[in-house]
């Protein structure tokens, strides 16, 4: 008989999620006959099967999926605060506090008569996935994120297509710092993770890469400032992550809410502040944000989306439950779920990407 599969994209968007929905939608329906129900705002749609009614979820067919491959963010919707597990609700008295609703989305999905679930998210969406797992829900998983800070896959896609974006941006700060004879310092996103800034860094020529695994001092950027002017270079482009912080400081974080990871900005206009007073450039401060999450991914994470898509649907058509798809190498493969959030993957301070790094004189901000 044929299969009921709900399709659920969850934290914050980034290019590739409407690849991998594409890829599964082609083959679970094209090729194995599916039905596809399409889940708006991540668990949102399974806590409340009425929630945004009348546009809520959706049953997908090819038509739906035409033309999406190229589109940035998600056709379907997502949320960063949609714990079924910790799901934020108002009381009475119109505080906010958490309360576990997953027996809700576990009902939903059996009045709904699903086969299969495939969750498309990052870091917080595994481990509420192998919550899911834990209790019985077939369940596969694709890993996304610009950040890639997921363990178990070589690459999370949307990474790819944050790190152009980065680099472009990086090569027209260039132009204009070296017009001006000014430091350009670039927070870029990535959370507790540098890659972002590592490979825009290396990418662009930056001429310091701050990241969170290496705190920084002022002194090594003083100095680098300095060794430049000698040279007769007057500028420099500075790329800070925007989870870096100096050794005797914490990360930037600017919001805490409930059901939410705490939300970090200002690292570069912190380290601004702090820098204009011991250099003689001027310093501007540029924030890349969300633009690093939007727009048309590049052609690396389409296919990468599209063949997590493809992976997932098989894994759902054999019943090979409880797995996330994963990058390893030229494969793809299918790893449990608890092994993809057993271990953050993290820019390695001695490793080679610094190592590289170091030996083209970019200064890290540690010596
Ligand atoms: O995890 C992806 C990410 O873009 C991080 O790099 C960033 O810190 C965070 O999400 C921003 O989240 P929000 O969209 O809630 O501001």
């Amino acid at each position: 008989m044929a299969k009921r599969v709900a399709l659920v994209t969850g934290g914050g968007d980034c290019p590739g999620l409407n690849a991998v929905i594409r890829g599964a939608v082609k083959v679970g329906v094209d090729k194995y006959g599916w039905e596809v129900l399409g889940v708006e705002d991540a668990f949102n749609g399974l806590i409340d099967l009425d929630y945004a009614s009348p546009h809520g979820n959706q049953w997908l067919t090819s038509h739906d999926v035409f033309a999406i491959l190229q589109r940035g963010g998600t056709i379907l919707g997502t949320s960063n605060r949609a714990d079924p597990f910790n799901h934020v609700v108002r009381d009475a008295s119109g505080n906010t506090t958490t309360m576990d609703v997953s027996g809700q989305v576990m009902e939903n999905f059996r009045k709904l008569e699903l086969d299969g679930l495939i969750s498309i998210g990052g870091d917080g969406s595994m481990r509420i996935a192998k919550k899911f797992v834990d209790r019985g829900m077939p369940l596969v998983g694709v890993p996304k994120t610009i950040d890639n800070d997921l363990g178990a896959t070589d690459q999370t896609f949307g990474f790819d297509t944050a790190v152009q974006v980065a680099t472009e941006a990086l090569d027209r700060l260039r132009d204009t710092a070296e017009s001006h004879d000014r430091v350009m310092l670039c927070e870029v996103m990535g959370r507790d993770a540098g890659w972002i800034a590592l490979h825009a860094g290396l990418a662009a020529g930056a001429d310091a890469i701050l990241l969170p695994e290496i705190p920084y001092r002022l002194q090594p950027l003083v100095d680098m400032v300095a060794k430049r002017r000698r040279r007769g270079q007057a500028f420099g482009v500075v790329v800070v992550a925007e989870g870096a912080h100096p050794t005797d400081g914490e990360q930037s974080i600017i919001e805490r809410k409930l059901g939410a990871m705490p939300r970090l900005k200002g690292a570069a206009a912190r380290l601004a502040l702090e820098l204009e007073d011991l250099i003689e450039p001027e310093v501007r401060v540029t924030v890349l944000g969300h633009v690093q999450r939007g727009g048309s991914p590049s052609s690396f994470d389409r296919v990468l989306g599209t063949r997590f898509g493809h992976h997932a649907a098989e894994l759902v058509q054999r019943g090979d439950f409880g797995k996330m798809v994963a990058l390893r190498g030229d494969d793809i493969v299918a790893v449990p779920i608890g092994e993809a959030i057993a271990e953050p993957k993290r820019v390695a301070p001695g490793g080679e990407l610094v190592a590289t790094a170091r030996a083209l004189g970019v200064c890290l901000g540690d010596e």
